[in-house]
């Protein structure tokens, strides 16, 4: 999982650990960063040709960002329950990108969308 700039911009790291931690999952590791916008463009190579690519790049790259290691059963599909869907007004009542997020773009928190990638993305961010 990670923070992304909205959230840390609004103070809202603790908020977000808060809900991760009581939903069960043990944080293994955890860091505080910033992005060139070359790096995100690397991290988000998936979304490569889609048009809000550059504008995402731009914001990933715009603050400080906490990645972290997340342990749980059924983690991915968990994590995933207890975000939200990526825009917020669609968004279920009670997921933290209804209570927390700006937009569809600043939507405060990116979490990983399958096992494969979940390794890509910890290996991108974790030694
Ligand atoms: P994430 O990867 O951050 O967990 O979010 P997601 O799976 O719900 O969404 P995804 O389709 O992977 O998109 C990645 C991030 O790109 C931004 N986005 N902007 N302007 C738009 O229409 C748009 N669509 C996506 C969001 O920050 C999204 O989380
Ligand atoms: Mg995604």
């Amino acid at each position: 999982m990670i923070i992304k700039p909205d959230a840390t911009d609004r103070n809202l790291i603790g908020e977000i650990l808060r809900r991760v931690e009581k939903s069960g999952f043990t944080i293994r590791a955890l860091q505080m960063l910033r992005l060139t916008p070359e790096r995100a463009r690397v991290f988000y190579a998936v979304h490569e040709g889609k048009p809000f690519l550059d504008s995402l790049c731009r914001f990933m790259s715009s603050g400080p960002i906490v990645p972290m290691i997340l342990e749980k059963d059924n983690a991915v599909a968990d994590l995933r329950a207890l975000i939200g869907a990526t825009d917020p007004k669609k968004a279920a009542c009670g997921t933290l990108r209804y209570d927390l997020a700006l937009d569809v773009e600043k939507n405060s928190v990116h979490a990983s969308d399958s096992g494969e990638n979940a390794a890509k993305e910890i290996g991108f961010f974790f030694k």
